[in-house]
């Protein structure tokens, strides 16, 4: 591979055909990035089969070229599957104008039907009641916290979308939550990661037939479920995303603009994607939580002692959050050690440029490698380990911290941080309120294991939580 504009950033030498994959440890690929960082500094080069990546690394220069850089860095970069699936619609996948538009529109949409309003905020309240009910059924039994966390968390989704939650056994339900966790657990798996690096090789593997079977089954369902809103749309009152979108669609035509980006596929496309990016997410960070605390009981002990003495018995709000700094640390401490979205989405450059004394073409695939930002030895007195002290002063006040980048920067960078935001805290301080977590009979907390599950996101592996009702 020639070196075409002298100082491009360096890296681990490619073999022919695999590049650097035989370098990359599978079970832990972040971790090889970090080694590699070390050795190549922050903006290095490493081949993933034939497609060139350059890793972006450290708080510096994963802020500069995402913020200062931020339209030289800010496009997406599609990997293969995507591309298929998505085809350049919807949110999360997509670049230019029609981007622009959806992610605008999304914006206004989620503040509308979302967390700028109270009404959102009840939402996720209502939400976390169904959720201690399913969670009391276990009486203190050990069970996997996975599939009723998702369902909470997608019914959240669902009532600022469609604008109305669902029943947990619910079967169109539990089809379109179950089938979404399928298609994110697949797009993760290593089959999936090849056809991306040798598409024309790797079209045949069952993974891709799979995703492309279960996306047109959701696809089908959301377009069944916009058929029934469409039936009772009143423009004057608008339940939730879809209602304002056919709404706009249907103002546009009206005035003769046919072309606009306000179509079928932006429609279901970004609806899928704020499905799939707003459930997997939140839903992994939580579980990350209710792990570290049955992992640590005295710092579960300290949340709840918070808990007790600043809100009692009655349900939690956002309003408290100022007054519960212990709490708060506990969750931001959860995303930064979990950082579950280690390399963000993948993006591209939309210009030549030479960054940090670097050339990098138009076109190259950039990872903002937000791992090495959240663990970065220059800004964390204890970057692997839970310390919640990271987002404490002296008083025990809580803190801000500039590296704490779980959602990313620039214009790229999460579409719904805020709901996120406000869904875990509600969630965990709420579930803290109800429950102690403990490991399952049998397990101590040192055997409680926190290496991830290495997929689209970091998720905990397997386990079993018992969650022993203390209110
Ligand atoms: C993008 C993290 C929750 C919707 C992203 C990105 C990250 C991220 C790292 C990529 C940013 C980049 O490419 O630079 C998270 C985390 C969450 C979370 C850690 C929860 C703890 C949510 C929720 C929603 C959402 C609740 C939806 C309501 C999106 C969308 C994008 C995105 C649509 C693509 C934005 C674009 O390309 O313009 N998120 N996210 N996320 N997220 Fe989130």
């Amino acid at each position: 591979i020639t070196q075409k504009h002298g100082n491009e950033p360096p890296g681990p030498r490619p073999l022919p055909l695999f590049g650097n994959l035989l370098q990359l440890d599978l079970k832990k690929p972040y971790n090889t990035l970090l080694e590699l960082s070390k050795k190549y500094g922050s903006v290095f080069t490493v081949y993933l089969g034939t497609k060139k990546v350059v890793v972006l690394s450290g708080y510096k220069t994963v802020k500069e070229a995402l913020v200062d850089y931020d339209d030289v860095f800010g496009d997406r970069n599609q990997p293969e599957i995507m591309r298929e699936l998505s085809q350049g619609h919807g949110v999360a996948w997509s670049n230019g104008d029609s981007w622009k538009e959806m992610r605008r529109f999304a914006l206004t949409n989620l503040r509308d039907f979302g967390m700028g309003k109270r009404a959102c905020e009840d939402k996720i309240i209502e939400e976390c009641q169904y959720l201690i009910e399913v969670f009391k059924k276990f009486q203190g039994e050990a069970f996997d916290t996975t599939q009723p966390v998702n369902c909470a968390v997608s019914n959240i989704i669902c009532s600022i979308v469609y604008g109305s939650r669902f029943e947990y056994n619910d079967p169109e339900f539990k089809s379109l939550v179950d089938r979404t966790a399928r298609i994110i657990r697949l797009s993760g798996s290593p089959s999936i990661q090849i056809f991306d690096m040798f598409p024309s090789l790797f079209k045949w593997t069952a993974d891709r037939n799979e995703i492309h079977k279960i996306f047109s089954a959701n696809k089908k369902q959301n377009q069944t479920i916009f058929s029934r809103l469409k039936e009772t749309l009143n423009p004057q009152m608008c339940r939730g995303f879809v209602d304002a979108f056919l709404v706009r669609k249907q103002n546009l035509e009206e005035s003769g603009i046919t072309n606009s980006h306000f179509h079928n596929e932006n429609l279901v496309m970004t609806v899928m994607h704020l499905f799939a990016a707003g459930t997997e997410t939140t839903s992994t960070t939580l579980r990350w939580g209710l792990l570290l605390m049955a992992k640590y009981p005295k710092i579960q002990d300290e949340v709840q002692e918070e808990l007790r003495r600043v809100i009692g018995d009655r349900q939690v709000q956002v309003a408290d959050r100022k007054n519960l700094p212990f709490t708060d640390a506990v969750i931001h401490e959860t995303q930064r050690l979990s950082s579950i979205v280690p390399t963000a989405l993948p993006h591209k450059t939309t210009q030549d440029i030479t960054f940090q004394g670097h050339f990098i073409e138009k076109g190259t695939t950039i990872f903002p490698f937000l791992t090495s930002v959240l663990h970065d030895p220059n800004e964390w007195e204890r970057p692997h380990s839970f310390y919640p002290a990271h987002f404490l002063d002296k008083e025990k006040k809580f803190v801000k911290r500039d590296a704490f980048i779980p959602f990313s920067a620039g214009r790229r960078i999460c579409l719904g941080e805020s709901l996120a935001r406000m869904e875990l805290f509600l969630f965990f301080a709420t579930l803290l309120q109800h429950f102690c977590f403990t490991p399952a009979p049998g397990v101590s907390e040192d055997e409680l294991d926190l290496t991830p599950s290495v997929g689209l996101t970091l998720s905990p592996s397997p386990h079993k939580l018992c969650a022993v009702s203390c209110m």
